[in-house]
């Protein structure tokens, strides 16, 4: 686990008047993954985007395709996912009645299975599925919308869940989501997250790819 972390930028604070160029910014970045956010304006307060937007992403994308399901009833939706190239996906722990059950479809499709799991779910709800796990991703927002401030127990709740994942010998990855900048990146790190997925920090400034590069750097 001593990699360097991946960094994934957040499709939701791309310019979706010229989205084809942020890809291609991602694709010649440093950047690591694509970070893509549906929301159904259901499980979360907002409504992102869908297939049509997985579609330009799979024609462009060069990097794996980290897909953060903020929807209700993922399952439906899993194959349709996995059939648009998703490297990953994650559901919320909160949104699934059968947890272990979806990770075991989302694997059986050739995919990496993630949770997410709210700022106030406390990491014991894996507990029992911590077999079934590739990726775990942490919420330090509440989600729904990009570019909210960072909540800071998440550094407490990253370092209980490694010590978790150490003292059961697991290999999944920890990703945090939300408010990530170059303030908190090596905390965060340090606490022993693996994956960083920055939206605002990076489309925001004035030169994203340098951002990237930047944040890429402080590891
Ligand atoms: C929040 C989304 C995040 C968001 C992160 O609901 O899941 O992925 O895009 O954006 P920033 O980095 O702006 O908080
Ligand atoms: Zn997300």
């Amino acid at each position: 686990m001593n990699q360097k972390p991946f960094l994934a930028p957040s499709v939701l604070s791309a310019d979706f008047s010229n989205l084809g160029a942020d890809i291609q910014m991602i694709n010649q970045s440093q950047a690591d993954w694509f970070h893509v956010d549906i929301m159904d304006g259901v499980f979360v307060p907002n409504l992102s985007f869908g297939f049509p937007v997985m579609e330009a992403l799979k024609k462009l994308a060069q990097k794996p395709l980290d897909v953060h399901l903020m929807i209700v009833e993922p399952d439906r939706y899993i194959d349709r996912f996995a059939e648009m190239g998703a490297a990953n996906i994650s559901v919320h722990a909160e949104a699934c009645t059968h947890l272990h059950r979806t990770l075991q479809s989302i694997r059986q499709k050739g995919v990496k299975a993630g949770v997410a799991i709210n700022p106030h779910t406390s990491i014991q709800t894996l507990e029992n599925v911590g077999e079934e796990l590739d990726l775990v991703i942490l919420m330090s927002v509440n989600p729904g919308f990009g570019g909210q401030k960072f909540i800071e127990n998440t550094y407490r709740k990253t370092e209980m869940l490694s010590e978790w994942r150490s003292k059961n010998g697991y290999d999944f990855l920890i990703e945090i989501d939300g408010g990530v900048n170059a303030g908190n990146a090596k905390k965060l790190v340090n606490a022993g997250a693996n994956v960083l997925v920055a939206g605002n920090f990076v489309f925001s400034s004035e030169n994203p790819s340098q951002t990237i590069s930047d944040l890429k750097g402080l590891f």
